[in-house]
């Protein structure tokens, strides 16, 4: 039979001091070091949601809302929002604290898909998720939303059917000069 999961039960939640070597120039943590805890998160889980090893198949649009800085709290929270028959849309929420005032800010959430693998990396099927509130609901249908755009997106501009001349006065608004060489 089927196995069903909440969220709950796959839900992660990590804390990590930022460090000076984390930093960038200016004294800032580096977007790239967020990043990659964002994306090890979601692989927890993920893998606790699958029960096996997963990958990440795409990651979402990232926006830093708000620098980090060194010696600031961070925090990164992660839960399942949607289960396909292999994948996982995993949403990651990131707050970094001022451990001095106690002062809280977001500093950005973003969406992973990951597919679920087995030994032989092979894509297998994940259990279900029960839906267990108004805001479980609302985020599974949020990513069905997000899945249909980023397909429409991906199409859009296929190489094969894009037509040159139809394009060409948007450029108009734009600082380029067009020299073709055809
Ligand atoms: C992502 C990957 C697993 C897809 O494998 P595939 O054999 O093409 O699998 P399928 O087309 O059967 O897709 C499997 C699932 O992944 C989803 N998927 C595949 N590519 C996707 C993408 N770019 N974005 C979102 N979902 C994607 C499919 O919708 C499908 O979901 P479903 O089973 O829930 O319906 C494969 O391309 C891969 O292994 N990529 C490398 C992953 C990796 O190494 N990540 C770390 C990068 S360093």
């Amino acid at each position: 039979m089927k196995k069903y999961k909440t969220n709950k039960e796959s839900r992660v939640t990590i804390s990590e001091l930022m460090l000076p070597s984390h930093s960038n120039f200016s004294g800032k943590i580096h977007g790239g070091y967020i990043l990659s805890l964002m994306d090890q998160i979601a692989f927890a889980c993920a893998s606790k949601h699958s029960e096996t090893y997963c990958v990440t198949a795409s990651v979402d649009k990232v926006d830093f809302l708000k620098p980090i800085e060194v010696g600031e709290l961070v925090t990164l929270k992660a839960s399942i929002n949607h289960v396909g028959t292999t994948s996982m849309v995993v949403g990651v929420r990131v707050e970094s604290e001022n451990i001095q005032t106690g002062k809280m800010k977001h500093c950005n959430s973003s969406y992973f898909t990951m597919v679920a693998k087995n030994d032989k990396g092979a894509s297998i099927p994940i259990p279900g998720l029960i839906l267990e509130n108004k805001t479980a609901i609302r985020r599974f249908v949020r990513s069905i939303i997000r899945k249909e755009d980023a397909k429409t997106r991906q199409t859009r501009f296929k190489e094969s059917e894009f037509e040159l001349e139809s394009h060409l006065e948007i450029l108009n608004e734009y600082d380029v000069k067009i020299n073709l060489n055809l």
